[in-house]
C-alpha cells in the first residue's frame, strides 16, 4: 500500500528512521478508521459526569496515561457520540493525542498572560484553558478570515473568557504586540503537515514537495524571529508541528539555537511508547547537540505525528 506514497517522501522516511520504526509507521496509512479520542472539556462539565453519561450509551472507553481528561473510544467511531448530551453540549472535545502533547510542556498554571501565534481551529488553546482553569489572558492570532471565524464560533460554544483574537500575519506581531510581554508563547506553526497523506485519498499527498518543505522552514524562521522578543524573561516558549521533515523540525531548533542565545533548550520526556528521538543530522546539515532535548512522536495505528522542543528564555 505505501507504494503509492512519492518515492523521495518514502526515501526520506527510510533515512530518518529505522527498519523497525517504518513498520510502525506504516500501520498509520494502512489505518483506514482511527479510533476516536477525545478529551472532557473542564470548564463545562467533570469528568465523572461524562463518563457515566459514556458508560449508560454502552460505550467502551479508555483513559490516555499521560494526558489528562483524555479518552480512546475503543468500540465505537465518533457518530456515536452525536446522540449524546456530553457531545452536543461541548462537554467533549475531539482531539488526536499527539496534538495534545505540546501543551503539556507549556508548565500551566493560573494567571498567566499567554500568546498562540497560529490557533486555529483552537484545539490547544482550549486544552490550555482547562489546564488553567479559565484564569489566563490569552491572545490568540491567525491570519486565515475562515479558519479565524470558526475560532471564535469556538471560543462561545466551549465558554472560554478573556480571549483576546487577532487576525495578522505571524511575521507581523512583533510591531503589534508589546515586547517580553507574554509569560508562554505557544508556536505550533504552519508546517508541511505530512500527518495529513492518506493513502486512500490522491489530494493528499500529490501536495508533497521538498520545495514545500523548504518555503514552510523560512515561514517558521520569520515567524519565530518576529514573536520570540515577545516572550518574558524567565519563561517558556514551545514549538511543536505536525510534520516529520527534519527540515522544519531539527532546523528550525539549531536555527534559534544558533540566533537567540537568550533562549535554552530544556529536555523533554515523556513516557510514551511512540516518543523517538531527534535527527542529529539531515543531509549535509549537522545539527547542534542540544537538538538531542527535543522529542519526536512516531505515527502509529493510533495517533499522528508530531515535533516538540521547549525553551526557556534566560
Ligand atoms: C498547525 S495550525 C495551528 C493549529 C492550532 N494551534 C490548534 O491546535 O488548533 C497552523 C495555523 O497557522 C495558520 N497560518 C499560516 N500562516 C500563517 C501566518 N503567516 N500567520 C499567522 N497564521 C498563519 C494556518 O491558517 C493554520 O491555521
Amino acid at each position: 500500500m505505501t507504494e503509492k506514497l512519492p518515492k523521495e517522501f518514502y526515501e526520506r522516511l527510510e533515512k530518518i528512521y529505522s527498519k523497525k520504526d517504518i513498520e510502525i509507521i506504516k500501520t498509520w496509512f494502512e489505518t483506514e478508521k482511527r479510533k476516536t479520542v477525545f478529551r472532557v472539556n473542564k470548564l463545562k462539565w467533570n469528568t465523572l459526569s461524562i463518563l457515566s453519561e459514556i458508560e449508560i450509551a454502552w460505550l467502551k472507553i479508555t483513559k490516555i496515561d499521560f494526558l489528562p481528561d483524555a479518552f480512546i473510544l475503543e468500540n465505537w467511531i465518533e457518530r456515536d457520540l452525536w446522540n449524546l448530551n456530553c457531545y452536543k453540549n461541548w462537554e467533549i472535545y475531539i482531539q488526536g493525542i499527539s496534538s495534545q502533547i505540546p501543551v503539556l510542556f507549556l508548565d500551566l498554571e493560573k494567571n498567566l498572560k499567554v500568546l498562540d501565534i497560529t490557533r486555529a481551529p483552537w484545539s490547544k488553546t482550549s486544552q490550555m484553558r482547562d489546564l488553567m482553569e479559565n484564569t489566563w489572558e490569552i491572545t490568540a492570532n491567525e491570519l486565515n478570515a475562515i479558519r479565524l471565524s470558526k475560532l471564535k464560533a469556538n471560543i462561545e460554544k466551549l465558554w472560554v473568557t478573556n480571549v483576546k483574537t487577532i487576525k495578522s500575519d505571524a511575521k507581523l506581531l512583533w510591531e503589534k504586540l508589546e515586547k517580553e510581554s507574554f509569560d508562554r508563547i505557544l508556536a505550533d506553526l504552519p508546517c508541511s503537515a505530512e500527518w495529513r497523506i492518506n493513502l486512500s485519498n490522491e489530494k493528499t499527498y500529490s501536495f508533497w514537495s521538498e520545495k514545500n518543505i523548504k518555503s514552510n522552514y523560512y515561514l517558521q524562521r520569520e515567524i519565530l524571529k518576529s514573536c520570540i522578543p515577545l516572550l518574558k524573561k524567565d519563561w517558556i516558549l514551545v514549538y511543536s508541528t505536525c510534520t516529520i521533515a527534519p527540515e522544519e523540525n531539527e532546523a528550525i531548533v539549531h536555527f534559534i539555537l544558533s540566533n537567540f542565545p537568550e533562549l535554552q533548550i530544556e529536555e523533554i520526556n515523556l513516557d510514551y511508547e511512540f516518543s523517538r528521538i531527534w535527527i542529529k543530522s539531515f543531509w549535509k546539515q549537522v545539527y547542534r547537540k542540544d537538538v538531542e532535548k527535543t522529542l519526536r512522536c512516531l505515527p502509529n495505528k493510533m495517533s499522528e505525528w508530531f515535533y516538540i522542543a521547549k525553551f526557556r528564555k534566560i
